[in-house]
């Protein structure tokens, strides 16, 4: 079998556009322009290139882009301070702090410190607990994207069994809540258990979420499965030249087992993106108590 590309750039590309509209329908309706701030602690290259390809993304949809370097050395206090300030700024709908953080801030106070109302990475306690409760509250952008793959590979995916690979806050946990809340039968695989191909192997849905490059092999996977590999890892090229970016998924035996399965690059890190344009959008309407039917 030759597996389905689930193509993200594509979809990210439709939800992106279909923002664009949004927005500026907001500013001709109610003159309001959504504000998304993105907070940066040092000057890892990696973080460097996701928080300008945030900030560039961000434009384009018609939103305003806050960008905020800070040094390393910046104190705890000196961050709890910048977030207070644009937790009471109305220009600000939407604020997300580049994880990780220097060994000397606690990711928790600050998380912690953001209002909720803002919080677009959905890392506040407040939003993890809506979303486990399923009362709303703003959905991690990563999961969210995923969902949205899943969604449009497979439709109703009620009843199916779903394997979540990795426990993270950020991916493991909200995606089993998101796969839960849509009926799946989920089981979360982890460091701890016992044998995971062959919980792999009983799965419709196989979602990666480790930060191991190419764990999961051909033989870990149902024939027919719909494969989410989450992973964004930079491994060294064989004979020592250069890095390529590589997934969890060891693609090229996966595609040859999956129905569908999604590329490192291109598939859940382009959704991601434009998740995190959706909940400022979203967070903007709530914020100023607009009521929408609007979807993603
Ligand atoms: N670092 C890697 N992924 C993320 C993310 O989704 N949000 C934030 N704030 N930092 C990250």
């Amino acid at each position: 079998m030759s597996a389905k590309v689930i193509d993200g750039k594509a979809l990210s590309r439709t939800i992106r556009e279909k923002l664009a509209g949004l927005v500026e329908k907001l500013k001709q309706q109610h003159q309001i322009t959504p504000g998304l701030a993105v907070v940066l602690v040092g000057d890892d290259p990696a973080s460097e290139i996701y928080v300008r390809n945030k900030a560039r993304q961000t434009v384009e949809v018609g939103m305003q882009s806050f960008e905020h370097k800070l040094l390393p050395t910046v104190s705890q206090k000196e961050l709890l301070d910048l977030i207070a300030r644009l937790n009471a700024d109305p220009a600000v709908h939407g604020i997300l702090v580049q994880l990780p953080l220097p060994g000397h801030i606690s990711d928790k106070q600050v998380i912690e410190s953001i209002a909720p109302a803002k919080d677009v990475d959905g890392f506040h306690p407040e939003n993890v607990g809506r979303v486990a409760s399923g009362e709303g509250g703003i959905v991690p952008c990563t999961p969210m994207g995923s969902m949205m793959l899943i969604r449009d590979a497979l439709g109703d995916i009620a009843g199916m069994n779903a394997v979540v690979v990795g426990r993270s806050n950020i991916v493991g946990k909200p995606m089993a809540q998101l796969l839960l809340a849509q009926n799946c039968t989920v089981t979360v695989a982890h460091s701890r258990t016992r044998d995971i191909p062959a919980l792999a192997r009983t799965a419709d849905i196989l979602v990666a979420a480790v930060g191991r490059p190419e764990m999961i092999k051909g033989d870990w996977v149902k024939p027919g499965a719909c494969v989410i590999d989450v992973g964004i890892n930079r491994v060294l090229n064989v004979g020592g030249e250069g890095y390529r970016v590589v997934g969890d998924v060891d693609y090229r035996e996966v595609a040859e087992v999956a129905a569908c399965v999604t590329p490192v690059p291109g598939g859940v890190g382009p959704m991601t993106i434009a998740c995190l344009l959706a909940n400022t959008y979203l967070a903007t309407l709530a914020i100023h108590g607009i009521s929408s039917d609007a979807t993603f």
